[in-house]
């Protein structure tokens, strides 16, 4: 059994590689230095030379608000739509099961019900809606794909709320958070486990997967943030460090998010997997994993 991982150099891809590797499964790690997605000759020449067995596409455009840009608009387009489609292509050639990785962005977040994976799609920004044109091009090709949307991803390897928030937080006293933005986050380490148990069987489909968990928003995201930190022997106290709730509308972005990223995860149990770890002992985890010195 082979595996060949996209955006092999990004968060998730990092995970997925060194999960395989652990387990002792042949594993080829690509990004876009070896080589780029959106040249369709040089995907279908590379994956008829490597012949993987499985394909986790991690790779993706995933700078939401400069995907809002003119200028970026074709180049996202070309990473997350049509890069998609030539490995959908070369994997139905090939006969390999494909796990495309998406996002809680598809949906326009109205409501307060968890999404469902069949739920209808309508995504709010630019990235969402490429990323949703790749879910098309996967289900256009193939039959043997798991299409996995997760949401409020943070890993060891990657810039993300988590890093971002210790990082500012050393040197204010005070951080503004949007309270009204709803889900759950997912640790990549957690997650490279779950996909690679996924995609040794035939239990194909649409997936929701995040840290298990109650529904929060990034205000409660960032105060466990803290709360962690501080008990870890850092001054991220709240004495030190005021962290007060706000509304989007106060927090302009170029690329509107999704109020309701709550994403309905029993799928997962009634597939037989086992669910992602909760929410607060993976945020735990990773935290601990960090040097705060060093790292943030
Ligand atoms: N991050 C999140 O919060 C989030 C949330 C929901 C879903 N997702 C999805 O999860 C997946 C993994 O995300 P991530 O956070 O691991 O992303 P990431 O760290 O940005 O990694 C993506 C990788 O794809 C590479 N890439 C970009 N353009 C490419 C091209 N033309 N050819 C080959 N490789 C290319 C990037 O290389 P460069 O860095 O050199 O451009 C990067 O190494 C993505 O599909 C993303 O859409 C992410």
């Amino acid at each position: 059994m082979k595996f060949l991982v996209t955006g092999a150099n990004g968060q998730l891809g990092k995970d997925v590689i060194s999960e395989l590797k652990q387990r002792g499964i042949e594993a080829v790690g690509i990004d876009v230095d070896i080589l780029d997605i959106t040249d369709e000759n040089a995907v279908l020449d590379f994956f008829g030379e490597v012949k993987p067995d499985v394909v986790v596409h991690c790779a993706a455009w995933t700078a939401v608000d400069a995907a809002e840009e003119e200028e970026n608009k074709q180049k996202v387009y070309n990473v997350n739509v049509k890069g998609t489609e030539y490995i959908s292509h070369a994997c139905a050639e090939l006969d390999a099961k494909l796990v495309y990785i998406s996002t809680d962005y598809v949906f326009d977040g109205k409501g307060t019900d968890a999404w469902q994976p069949d739920d209808k799609c309508n995504p709010l920004n630019f990235y969402g809606k490429t990323k949703y044109q790749g879910e098309l091009a996967v289900q256009k090709y193939l039959s043997a794909y798991f299409i996995v949307r997760i949401a409020w991803v943070y890993g060891k390897n990657g810039t993300n709320f988590v890093k971002t928030m210790l990082k500012i937080g050393k040197k204010r006293n005070t951080i503004t958070v949007v309270d009204d933005q709803i889900g759950t986050p997912t640790y990549t380490f957690d997650l490279a486990r779950l996909l690679v148990d996924m995609s040794l069987t035939d239990k194909y489909g649409k997936y929701h997967v995040t840290n298990e968990g109650n529904f929060i928003s990034w205000y409660d995201f960032a105060k466990e943030i803290f709360s962690i930190a501080n008990d870890m022997g850092y001054d991220y106290s709240s004495q030190r460090l005021a962290v007060l709730p706000v509304s989007s509308s106060a927090y302009p972005v170029k690329a509107k998010r999704p109020a309701n990223s709550r994403l309905d995860k029993n799928k997962l149990i009634e597939q037989g997997f086992k669910p992602l770890p909760e929410w607060k002992d993976a945020l735990k985890r990773f935290i601990h994993s960090l040097d705060l010195q060093k790292d943030i």
